[in-house]
């Protein structure tokens, strides 16, 4: 099934009102290159200004508490994301795993919740290097995919990052064949999940996604893009990274 390859830039805690032209700057290079779907996601504060400057661009968000309302505070639900005008989410990033402790079950209800406002969830799956190192990488993400997707059978709105925690902006990066060898994995858990819609799902590799590597990485048969971090801060670094996503779409 033919996938449009999907970039998207994760700013992390890294965004005020100054960083808007580099936006811009991205939003143009996604507007020449309109066979790649391209978004950032970038602190809350920012989302609502960054749509008005670029309409039409997509924009999203880093993280969605999985209730619709109530009383958290300091959360941000999908409803309030979709309403500044964010259409995408990653759910389940490592650093919220780790940091805030959060499980399979709730990175799960935040898809759900996340899907429920209409907005494309990206959700992260990825093992840590002692799991590598000990041979188990490939059991613990699909344990971990199969726990963290949501119940809806219209999965269509999503999408799903492999990112091996070790190479998060560490400089690292999974060999090729290993990548190939996971994407593969999850894409049957996939399709053996949601049949043919499973393999309209796009996967996507993240993990030190640089201009020199990008290319490799977007060769992998079931690489459908990437979720790139510390390399889509800069216009400078993340259009070459779109720019060799239009060339394998
Ligand atoms: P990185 O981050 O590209 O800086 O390694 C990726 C991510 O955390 O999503």
């Amino acid at each position: 099934m033919a996938r449009r390859k999907l970039v998207v830039g994760n700013w992390k805690m890294h965004g005020v009102g100054a960083d808007v032209a580099e936006i811009r700057a991205i939003a143009d290079a996604a507007a020449r290159a309109p066979e790649v779907d391209v978004g950032l996601c970038i602190p809350a504060t920012l989302i609502e200004r960054a749509v008005r400057a670029v309409p039409g661009f997509s924009i999203g968000a880093q993280d969605v508490h999985f209730l619709d309302r109530g009383a958290h505070t300091g959360c941000t639900s999908a409803e309030m994301i979709a309403d500044a005008g964010g259409s995408i989410v990653i759910v389940g990033h490592s650093e919220r795993r780790d940091a805030q402790k959060e499980s399979d079950e709730e990175v799960r209800s935040k898809s759900e919740a996340g899907l429920r406002a209409g907005l494309l969830v990206i959700l992260c799956v990825g093992e840590s290097l002692p799991v590598r190192e000990a041979g188990d990488a490939l059991p613990t993400v699909l344990r971990q995919l199969q726990a963290s997707l949501p119940r809806e059978t219209d999965l269509a709105g999503l999408a799903i990052a492999y990112e091996p925690i070790w190479a998060i902006g560490t400089g690292k990066t999974a060999t090729i064949d290993d990548v190939d060898e996971m994407h593969s994995a999850i894409r049957k858990q996939l399709t053996d999940r949601c049949g043919d819609a499973g393999g309209g799902i796009r996967i996507l590799y993240g993990g030190s996604v640089k201009p020199n590597n990008a290319a490799d990485i977007f060769s992998v048969t079931d690489v459908d893009g990437a979720l790139v971090g510390g390399a889509s801060l800069k216009a400078s670094d993340f259009i070459p990274i779109i720019e060799a996503a239009a060339l394998k779409a």
